[in-house]
């Protein structure tokens, strides 16, 4: 299995180019399933997720083509999309189990075959993470559903109709399967309280591009015109606003100066205005934007998660590992899921002081960190490791990288590009 090794004390100078983001990528992927005609996606990311949701499409009887960015795989692939009929209902543990958002397939091919088994994704290392509310909002669409055999069994004999349905709590993943369900189902569909994160807009636009009738985009109600005809459509995917904040993180632990070229300021307000509070500038630039910490001391800030438009769940760890190094204290409460904060006790054998209680973790900032093997459980927490590893004295080694390479896009190179010194040991 592949490391990565850092050493520690290098500032972070040049440029970073922003890939696609993985979480827009997959569902838009997902809703190529919705006709049998093609879909093309530009800027999309070079992930083993996005390997993985392949896989699974082809495995439905999706036609997947790739070709290469305008400039090589640096400018994210182009894949071509075609479901001209689905060869299978059925998403199999096999794939569901690698990864969670494979669950998003069960409204279209509900929607558009009247039938699908898709293994139950089961608890990960965050949290337990039910399905429920999808499975409530499909049902209040005519779908019937039942467990059997770990999987989800779903029929729609009469097909999908619209319905209004109101999220009891936010949910990306929920949300998405709904909107895409939606976009087949007769009539409209109201969604209430659904997330507004910037993937879900990408998503809304994709299926307006391809022919639905999509309103209240970027609200917290979404409404669906179902059932018209739907159209060949090309769309591209939007910057990744967790790579952009991981960077910007990584750059204020350096000290550093770094443009981030292709990243969106405006998608990542909250936790500028976070970083800003502890004494990083941020700014837009024609190419993007530049964060910059060249005077003066991080200060802690306390941070609390939320759905979108506050501060991101999956930047919360690399927030931390920023933390770890502030002056003062900081408060970190996560409020979406319920065992995110396995990277603390990796952090504190690198030398953090941070105690955990409850859902809040207060990181008192130490002078030094000192390098270590570490390794991590999920994507998010193993970056902020390699972020604590910029600055830790000595050697940091980082097991466990395949869960970097399901999210980050050739984290090492564009960190090496920049002046730190890491390499992937092989093997
Ligand atoms: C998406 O997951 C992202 N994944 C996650 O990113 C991200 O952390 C999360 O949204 C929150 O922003 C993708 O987009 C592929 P949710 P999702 O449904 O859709 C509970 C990463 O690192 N819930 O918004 O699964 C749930 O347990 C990943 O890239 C239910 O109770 O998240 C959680 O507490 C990790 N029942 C909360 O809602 C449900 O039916 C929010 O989850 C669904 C969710």
């Amino acid at each position: 299995m592949d490391r990565i090794r850092i050493k520690g004390g290098r500032q972070l100078k040049g440029d970073i180019r922003i890939s696609g983001a993985k979480n827009a990528a997959l569902p838009l992927m997902v809703s190529a399933m919705l006709s049998d005609r093609p879909l093309t996606l530009h800027n999309v990311p070079r992930l083993a997720d996005i390997t993985t949701m392949i896989q699974l499409l082809t495995q439905h009887g999706v036609e997947v083509s790739a070709v290469a960015g305008e400039n090589g795989h640096a400018h994210g692939t182009t894949l071509v999309l075609k479901a001209g009929k689905i060869t299978s209902t059925t998403a199999p543990y096999d794939i569901v189990r690698k990864m969670r958002a494979s669950v998003l397939v069960l409204g279209v091919l509900l929607a558009r075959e009247g039938q699908a088994k898709v293994s139950l994704p089961g608890g990960c290392a965050i949290g337990a993470r039910p399905v429920d509310l999808h499975i409530a909002g499909l049902r209040a669409m005519g779908a019937e559903i039942d467990i059997d055999g770990g999987y989800l069994v779903a029929r729609a004999p009469k097909g999908l109709r619209g319905a209004r349905y109101t999220f009891p709590k936010v949910s990306v993943g929920a949300t998405e399967n709904l909107m895409i369900a939606a976009a087949l189902a007769k009539g409209t569909t109201v969604l209430d309280n659904a997330a507004r994160e910037p993937e879900i807009t990408n998503l809304a636009e994709c299926l307006a591009a391809m022919g639905v009738t999509v309103g209240g985009i970027g609200t917290e109600t979404l409404t669906i015109e179902g059932g018209g005809a739907l159209k060949a459509a090309t769309h591209s995917v939007i910057p990744d606003r967790i790579e952009t904040g991981t960077y910007a993180m990584a750059v204020a632990m350096t000290a550093g100066d770094v443009e981030l070229v292709g990243g969106r300021l405006d998608l990542i307000e909250t936790a500028a205005q976070t970083l800003r509070s502890a004494g990083v500038t941020l700014e837009s630039t024609a190419r993007g934007l530049r964060v910059q910490r060249t005077n003066g001391a991080l200060h802690g800030v306390d941070v609390m998660t939320e759905p979108y438009p506050g501060f991101p769940t999956d930047l919360q760890a690399q927030m931390m590992a920023l933390m770890t190094r502030a002056e003062g204290a900081s408060m970190i409460t996560e409020t979406i899921f319920e065992s995110r904060f396995m990277h603390v006790p990796e952090l504190a054998r690198m030398g953090a002081n941070v105690t955990i209680h409850h859902e809040s973790a207060l990181v008192r900032g130490v002078p030094k960190l000192r390098g270590a093997d570490v390794m991590a459980t999920d994507l998010r927490a193993s970056v902020s490791l390699a972020i604590a590893g910029l600055v830790a004295e000595g050697d940091t080694t980082l097991h466990r990288v395949y869960h970097l390479d399901r999210g980050f896009e050739r984290l090492e190179e564009k960190l090496a590009a920049c002046g730190a010194d890491i390499e992937r040991l092989k093997g």
